[in-house]
């Protein structure tokens, strides 16, 4: 009877990395989101997962990925997949770029370094926002890998320059302008909570602080949350402009930080602060995607913000074609919202993206596991994209075209 038992039970051996244990329940994406909103105070999970008004723009990035199909050709060798491509005219091992966020480190104390030292083993590009939780000069010490800074413009045009002197000093290599964020779309979820940046811990917070103890522990022992760019700069200058150090809602600060004026002179005006590869981030029309081609802009990012501003935004996978019909011999395309799997990231490519990029996912991964966590969320993509192509026929990203979308 021993016997028989032994050959049906398959004991593994017990993990004994309480976070391991925890990522080995997850299979995809979704499952990580589900972890984080275990894991995070509710006001600092919507945050992350929410978007502006109806959040319609959201659902139909994610929803419109799944509308297209794949026409998969069979008998065809794929013994060998090779996903890798050039991004910037230097080699990734898939096409794929983490994209800025805000504020990781409320999802993790190590927040953008996590994420940073992860992308880097990788091989993928990390991209730090103006609005990080750490600075330009932290990131570059423990990212040895390929780093871009997204910037938004400040009224103060000395600290966006100013910025600008320290990602070249620091060796990062491109330079986002996001410019859909004229003002801040209105994210309801966070109205209805009153959620503020850094959390403010009212009587709400300790309660919900008190039902995720991990979180709320990490929240108070690690130093501080502040705008860490914005601090180092207005330290540099001597000027005074609000670093985060008190909480304040993201929509006072931005609506009284950032330039709404903002236009293509401002563009201009950048280009001449920065030699490096620009990359327009937010462009949503064909129109626009003309424009940046004709002003030699290096890049676009078709972007809605993740549906968290215009919620009337078109779906970004449907915008891919006509942009790459439009300018895709001039200009690489980037594209992100809706990002969740290896097979979004390849319907992408076949459209006519050089690259897809991802925000929630690697703010999921980050809050359900820290580093682990997001090392887990690129093999997930790296894992996807591998098998999609083969499962499609295809053996390398130069072999995908449209002929692959249904
Ligand atoms: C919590 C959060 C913060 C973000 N912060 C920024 C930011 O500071 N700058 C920026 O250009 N985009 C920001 N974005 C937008 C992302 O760069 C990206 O466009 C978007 O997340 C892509 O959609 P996805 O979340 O469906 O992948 C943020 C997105 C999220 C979810």
């Amino acid at each position: 009877m021993l016997e028989s038992l032994k050959s049906v039970v398959d004991l593994k051996p017990f993990e004994r990395d309480r976070t391991a244990r925890r990522l080995s329940k997850a299979a995809n994406v979704d499952d990580l989101r589900k972890i984080a909103k275990r894991r995070l105070p509710a006001g600092v999970f919507d945050y992350i997962d929410g978007a502006a008004e109806d959040e319609s723009a959201m659902a139909r990035n994610v929803s419109r990925f799944g509308d297209r199909t794949l026409v998969p050709r069979v008998l065809r060798d794929v013994s060998n997949i090779d996903a890798s491509t050039d991004i910037l005219g230097a080699s990734a091992p898939m096409p794929l770029i983490i994209a800025p966020t805000g504020f990781p480190r409320i999802a993790h104390p190590d927040g953008e370094l996590a994420t940073a030292r992860s992308a880097a083993e990788a091989g993928i590009p990390f991209s730090l926002s103006t609005m990080g939780t750490r600075s330009i000069e932290e990131v570059a010490e423990v990212c040895p890998g390929r780093k871009w800074f997204q910037v938004y413009v400040w009224r103060d045009r000395e600290l966006t320059k100013d910025m600008l002197a320290r990602c070249k000093e620091n060796g990062f290599e491109a330079l986002y302008i996001t410019v859909d964020t004229a003002v801040l779309g209105r994210r309801e979820r966070d109205v209805r909570r009153g959620m503020s940046l850094p959390p403010k811990l009212g009587l709400d917070t300790f309660i919900d602080g008190a039902l995720r103890p991990g979180w709320t522990l990490d929240f108070l022992r690690n130093d501080p949350i502040v705008f860490s760019n914005v601090a180092v700069s207005t330290e540099r200058l001597g000027n005074s402009t609000a670093d985060g150090t008190s909480a304040v809602s993201l929509a006072d600060y931005i609506n009284s930080q950032f330039d709404p004026r903002l236009s293509w002179d401002d563009v201009a005006w950048i280009r001449e602060q920065w030699d490096g590869p620009v990359i327009l981030k937010g462009v949503q029309s064909v129109a626009d995607a003309k424009l940046a081609a004709a002003e030699g802009i290096e890049a676009i990012a078709l972007s809605n913000h993740g549906g968290r501003q215009l919620d009337s935004s078109p779906a970004i996978i449907d915008l891919v074609a006509p942009v790459a019909d439009a300018v895709g011999g001039e200009i690489e395309i980037y594209c992100d919202g809706g990002v969740r799997r290896g097979s979004d990231i390849v319907k992408a490519v076949a459209l006519g993206a050089t690259a897809a990029m991802i925000g929630r996912p690697h703010l999921y991964a980050l809050a359900a596991g820290g580093k682990q966590g997001v090392d887990q969320v690129l093999e997930f993509f790296l894992d996807g994209v591998e098998q999609t192509m083969a499962l499609s026929g295809v053996g390398s990203i130069g072999e995908i075209d449209r002929s692959l979308i249904g």
